[in-house]
């Protein structure tokens, strides 16, 4: 499917005033997306699991003002105005202008909150991003009857990747696809598709506990990280890595090969890590407790034959991810020996989920 499907109409048939509200979750990913083209274009397929409990909240209110050459807007996080949240919407507005032809038309109220705490180091751009792109996406949908369904969630993740690219793997679930990959026909560059083939039971209600090791500002922005990748001496090796990662994920799901999954999801957040680490600039961006916790990991897998295993996003946090008939070992084991290692115990018990959810509509 071409971008030009997405442009959007010019409509004469405005609404004075209305609110839409969505909640869409976090997502957290198995083969990472890590580097990208201009207009947030993936330089690799990545693939990830939606989920559940970590997840954004956002009102937006629209009333008509009359067209300036300017976007208006207000934002707030938990009542509380949040003008720094501003350049980031700026930007977001004036990429998907081409696509919602009617946001200079509206003042926008935008009210946002989280199920996380927002300094806990995990990342709101996915939730936060899906949820307004939701939002702004259902005025579309009202002021056009030829929207499907399918067309309706399509555009509202490729809307999300404009904002934030990991956010376009948010709508549905319970696992999504987002860049192409020659072995899953349905999937693109320009928005996130729900994982087309058969998933053993396994993966069903899959956990992911997250460790919070680290609750500080980002040290590294994602803008910032994606662009280490141009001109990185190991970049072209690390896309197709992600490609034969994402083939060989296809038939782990298939077979419920747990162990194949452990690997491939472990491999992919130390390669993330190494790319950071051998970038110029290069950072480090795990913690000593990063590394307590993935020992921890390892030693129980070997003592108790856990299927246990761990993912990072780019910081110290800790996903802990397990199967459903392991949740109550694996929460002793966590309980026992890995909360000493977050900062103030502090940890968030989540699963795989289904994606966003239009809470109410006002017209
Ligand atoms: C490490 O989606 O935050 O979490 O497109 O610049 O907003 P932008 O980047 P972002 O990158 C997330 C990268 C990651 C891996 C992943 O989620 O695939």
């Amino acid at each position: 499917m071409l971008e030009e499907q997405f442009i959007s109409k010019e409509y004469n048939n405005l609404p004075e005033k209305g609110s839409f509200t969505w909640s869409s979750p976090s997502n957290i990913a198995l083969v990472k997306y890590w580097g990208k083209k201009e207009n947030q274009i993936p330089a690799n397929p990545s693939i990830s699991f939606t989920l559940n409990n970590c997840k954004t909240t956002t009102t937006v209110s629209f009333t008509k003002k009359e067209r300036k050459d300017n976007f208006s807007f207000e934002v707030y996080l938990d009542n509380e105005k949040k003008d720094d949240f501003k350049p980031k919407i700026e930007t977001f507005f004036k990429r998907i202008l081409p696509h919602l032809s009617f946001l200079k038309d509206y003042h926008f109220k935008i009210e946002t909150s989280n199920t996380f705490p927002h300094s806990s180091g995990i990342a709101s751009s996915a939730s936060g991003m899906s949820a307004l792109a939701a939002c702004l996406m259902s005025i579309e949908k009202e002021l056009n009857s030829e929207i499907t369904d399918e067309y309706f969630i399509k555009k509202v993740s490729f809307l999300a990747r404009l904002g934030s690219g990991s956010a376009c793997r948010s709508l549905e679930g319970d696992i999504v696809v987002w860049g192409k990959h020659d072995e899953i026909e349905e999937s693109s560059d320009l928005f996130g598709v729900n994982y087309p083939f058969k998933v053993h039971q396994n993966f069903k209600n899959y956990n992911d506990t997250i460790l919070l090791v680290d609750k500080g500002e980002k040290q590294v922005s994602s803008t910032v990280g994606h662009n280490l990748m141009h001109n990185h001496p190991f970049a072209e090796q690390r896309f197709a890595q992600a490609h034969k990662n994402l083939s060989t994920l296809i038939n782990v799901f298939k077979t419920g090969d747990l162990k194949s999954f452990i690997e491939i999801v472990e491999s992919e957040a130390l390669t993330l890590h190494a790319m950071m680490m051998t970038s110029m600039p290069y950072f480090i961006l795990m913690k000593p407790n990063t590394l307590e916790i993935i020992n921890k990991i390892w030693a129980y897998r070997k003592e108790t034959n856990s299927k246990v295993c761990f993912t990072l996003d780019a910081g110290a946090n800790v996903h802990v991810l397990y199967p459903e008939n392991e949740t109550e070992s694996v929460l002793e084991f966590i309980n026992n020996e890995l909360v000493a290692y977050c900062q103030n115990g502090h940890y968030i018990c989540d699963r795989i989920g289904f994606g966003a959810k239009l809470i109410t509509h006002l017209i």
